[in-house]
């Protein structure tokens, strides 16, 4: 049976594609940020998974604000990156794993997740830059990658609890594929951020290092929360927290933390870095 093996969470800004494609991880803006990452870089060494699956938000490359899912999730046999306006570089074709796709769209339709499935779509930095931050020098070839896209751009975007319980019934369809496969699973993006408006550069150190202890010892507390909670306490994007709910679901109560990291400000946002092991029975 396929089994998850544990969950990492990671920034996702397009700055960090640009640092990278500069060689600027060991200035001394990006060297407290990038060094959270070797730790990981020598655990996937050593797990080898086969699949990741990625939860992420479309910041408008495919799914512009006239189409929003509320949840999407890929189940194409490639995924291409286009330029989003960023300045930042594409990276390679991500490949898919289109049958454990369907198995994951169908169960979660059979438990009334009502999804959207993509036989096409493309990713943007939401998904590409955590790729090159686990798999440097864009050495995700061996990797199979499934996206799963939450609307965090435009309201109405589905509570923390849903993306939880989301991402719960995506973890339980994981473990009922019948093929043995080693699956990790990403959550991206936050944490603390405000782009625009009056509190634009908005950062809450003190709620994001709360995020990143419940998120492990206590994510009810965190789904107790709802997304306007999000905006007041973390900023207008914020709620990008949806997206570590929905990776969270997934994972079960057997949790080893063997990495945390938490640097701030990386462009506008708090970045905090986690490798979580599933302690298997
Ligand atoms: C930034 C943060 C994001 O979450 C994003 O999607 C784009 C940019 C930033 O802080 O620069
Ligand atoms: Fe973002």
């Amino acid at each position: 049976m396929a089994k998850i093996i544990g969950g990492i969470t990671t920034s996702h800004i397009p700055l960090i594609g640009k640092a990278i494609a500069e060689g600027s991880q060991q200035t001394p803006y990006w060297k407290p940020f990038f060094d959270a990452y070797p730790p990981i870089h020598n655990w996937l060494e050593e797990e080898q998974p086969d699949v990741a699956i990625v939860f992420y938000n479309d910041h408008g490359l495919e799914f512009f604000l006239d189409k929003k899912p509320t949840f999407a999730i890929g189940a194409a046999e490639e995924y291409h990156n286009a330029d989003e306006g960023w300045g930042i570089n594409t990276i390679p074709p991500i490949k898919g794993a289109p049958e454990l796709s369907w198995h994951i769209c169908n169960q979660l339709v059979e438990n009334e997740f009502d999804i959207t499935i993509c036989q096409e779509m493309k990713v943007d930095h939401g998904l590409t830059v955590p790729m090159q931050l686990m798999w440097p020098n864009n050495s995700y070839g061996h990797m199979k990658v499934i996206p799963v896209c939450i609307n965090v751009e435009q309201h109405p975007m589905p509570s923390p609890k849903r993306c939880f319980d989301m991402g719960k019934a995506l973890g339980d369809a994981i473990r009922s594929f019948d093929k043995d496969l080693k699956v990790v699973i990403l959550g991206t993006g936050g944490l603390s951020h405000q782009l625009d408006g009056e509190r634009a550069g908005f950062i809450n150190t003190e709620f994001d290092r709360y995020c990143m202890d419940k998120i492990i010892s206590e994510p009810e507390a965190l789904t107790k929360l709802s997304i306007r909670d999000l905006v007041v306490e973390a900023g207008s994007q914020g709620p990008e927290l949806i997206l570590w709910l929905g990776m969270r679901g997934a994972l079960s109560d057997n949790l080893k933390v063997l990495h945390s990291n938490y640097h701030y400000p990386i462009s506008n946002t708090g970045a905090g870095t986690m490798l979580i092991k599933e302690q298997q029975p």
